[in-house]
């Protein structure tokens, strides 16, 4: 196809990627003067932000005065099991606060307090009430107010337009490539500077609350490009999923029924988290369901918080063993009963969608019954490695934000932390692109013919395996073999599995037009899911110790040793290659702090 067909787009910066993260980038370029193109897969508005239900975390102490971002700071390391980067979570807990209250000047519509102050909710692994919230629909209101503020800020956007190559020339970015999924033509986009803002890579596992869109294209992106992928053995498995009936399974069961009073049992009756305390969290949590009830009545002298409310890696694998033992619900899920905690009008007023997403998919009234849940892969903490300050990957004018971005969240994401990190980091990419971005380099047209080629080649191979079959073969190895809990052997069988699927997918084939071709878009998203999923396992294969969110059955212990450990992902000719790096220690101070809250 020669390249005078396609339509070329000149801009200081292209921001791939229209959830939370990317729309805060694309704000602050915009307000910088740069010239802002907005490209996003699905349509605006719909992206993973909206599942981030529960709250955004930022130290505001509106309902616990005693919170500051220290403990904000302190929280966020020991929830990452200190694999964080402390700089990023640092920056994090400083600046959460401002980002919130610029959204709320935004128009965003937080729940008050009596006194008429933005209100906070109490959520896993937060010492204190922290999340800003909106009932339990805090995503979607972020992503209201950001596109609001977005559209009216002169952006360029460029909805259902999926990037499949970024061009690098003489080391820094030039370009990427892009094709509209309506007409199935070409868009090529010139600029100095990319903020991947792309989120996760969910769709890789089998149960997940993350849609079609989320298939790791910013990873793969970045990782074709020569930039560093860390972490990514650190998937997050959010403990509460849907499960049944099976047509929903995986989508998503807010924090924020935990947060307000909900509690986990088996299938027989047993409130079983509290036979799960790590003892880094000893002291932090009741001992007793009467201490534990007192504390949602409001008791909050001592703070003992319930033991629902421990970090997400250890309620996941709590449900995990309540089930292995045989002690789960019919359907393979454990209960969560808000209903004899909570009156049914609080329940409706603070939690209206899972109210509603359970009587409509599961006929179940959760002011009276419990609910049905598992865990479902939610979030990924592993991404392209970028300076804490700036935002900037190893690839000049490559940036990343949000979850497509590593290290700010280490071994394990708190909630709500995420809702906070997009629009910290979201900001400061932006503003970094915007300053930094030159004039690019020239891309050669070969390079973008070769890379349309390939786009292309599913066409060629009309007699070519169905793309949906190979997605949906992956889904099973990565549900399989690099789950909540792994092993060596599951994880090379993963890998050799992988490496039978590429084949299979450079065999896959596409009939029909351009336009608007599922199959060639699924045969495009096998591209970066092959690469996420190898880069996972690999990444989970050379971790030999259990931390957060990766558990090795082989490796059941944390290893000090290997806290500050990072594995690397990057590409070396055609080869993924692995290698170990060991992070910066923590400042004196900062090590102080986190050794004061204990
Ligand atoms: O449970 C939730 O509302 C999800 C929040 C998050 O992932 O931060």
């Amino acid at each position: 196809m020669p390249t005078q067909d396609i339509r070329t787009h000149t801009y200081d910066v292209v921001v791939i990627g229209a959830g939370g993260a990317g729309l805060r980038a694309a704000i602050e370029a915009s307000a910088q003067k740069a010239k802002v193109a907005l490209v996003c897969k699905s349509l605006l508005g719909k992206a993973h932000t909206v599942m981030a239900e529960g709250g955004a975390a930022a130290a505001l102490g509106n309902v616990m005065s005693e919170d500051n971002w220290r403990v904000h700071f302190r929280d966020t390391m020991r929830g990452g099991k200190m694999h964080n980067n402390w700089r990023m979570a640092q920056i994090h807990a400083q600046e959460a606060p401002d980002r919130i209250n610029e959204l709320e000047a935004w128009g965003a519509l937080f729940d008050r307090t009596p006194d008429g102050r933005i209100n906070q909710r109490p959520f896993g692994g937060h010492t204190y009430s922290r999340l800003a919230h909106v009932g339990d629909r805090t995503g979607l209101e972020m992503i209201r107010v950001l596109q609001d503020k977005g559209v009216h800020s002169g952006i360029d956007v460029h909805m259902e337009c999926t990037i499949v190559r970024l061009f690098v020339v003489g080391g820094r970015i030039a370009g990427a490539l892009g094709y509209f999924r309506e007409t199935g033509r070409f868009a090529l986009f010139r600029t100095g500077a990319i903020v991947l803002a792309t989120g996760g890579i969910g769709k890789a596992w089998q149960i997940t609350s993350n849609s079609w869109e989320y298939t790791g294209d910013g990873h793969a992106l970045a990782y074709e490009a020569g930039a560093e992928l860390i972490d990514m053995e650190f998937v997050q498995f959010h403990p509460t999923g849907m499960v049944w009936p099976p047509s929903v399974r995986g989508i998503l069961v807010t924090e924020g029924v935990r947060g307000e009073g909900g509690v986990l049992k088996n299938a027989k009756g047993e409130r079983f988290m509290f036979r799960y305390m790590p003892d880094m969290f000893k002291g932090d949590f009741a001992d007793t369901e009467a201490e534990a009830d007192a504390w949602v009545k409001g008791d909050r002298k001592k703070n003992r918080r319930p033991p629902e409310l421990l970090t997400r890696d250890v309620v996941s694998k709590a449900i995990v063993k309540e089930i292995a033992e045989g002690r789960g619900t019919e359907h393979g899920g454990v209960l969560l009963d808000i209903a004899s905690k909570q009156s049914a009008d609080l329940i409706k007023k603070k939690l209206p969608s899972m109210y509603h997403q359970f009587k409509e998919l599961a006929q179940v009234d959760i002011t009276k019954d419990p609910m049905e849940i598992g865990p479902t892969t939610h979030y990924m903490m592993g991404g392209v490695k970028v300076d804490a300050e700036t935002q900037e990957s190893t690839v000049r004018g490559l940036y990343a934000a949000g979850e497509v971005g590593g290290g700010m969240h280490g071994a394990n994401r708190l909630g709500g932390n995420s809702l906070s990190d997009l629009l910290v980091f979201g900001r400061r990419a932006g503003q970094y692109a915007a300053e930094k971005h030159g004039t690019p380099p020239r891309i050669p047209d070969a390079d973008v013919d070769i890379a349309m080629q390939e786009a292309l080649a599913p066409f060629d191979r009309v007699d070519g395996e169905n793309p949906f079959a190979v997605q949906s073969a992956l889904q099973a190895v990565m549900q399989r073999h690099a789950g909540i809990i792994r092993d060596r052997q599951g994880l090379e069988t993963a890998l050799a599995e992988l490496d039978k699927l590429k084949v299979r997918a450079l065999e896959a084939g596409v009939t029909g037009s351009r336009e608007y071709n599922p199959g060639w878009h699924t045969a495009i998203d096998l591209r970066s899911l092959l690469v996420v999923s190898e880069a996972t396992a690999r990444a989970a294969l050379e971790r030999t110790e259990s931390r957060g969110a990766h558990t090795r059955s082989d490796y059941p212990d944390s290893d000090d040793k290997q806290a500050r450990e990072q594995i690397v992902i990057k590409k070396e000719g055609t080869r993924m290659t692995v290698r170990r790096e060991t992070q910066p220690a923590l400042p004196a101070d900062l090590m102080t702090l986190i050794k004061e809250g204990k």
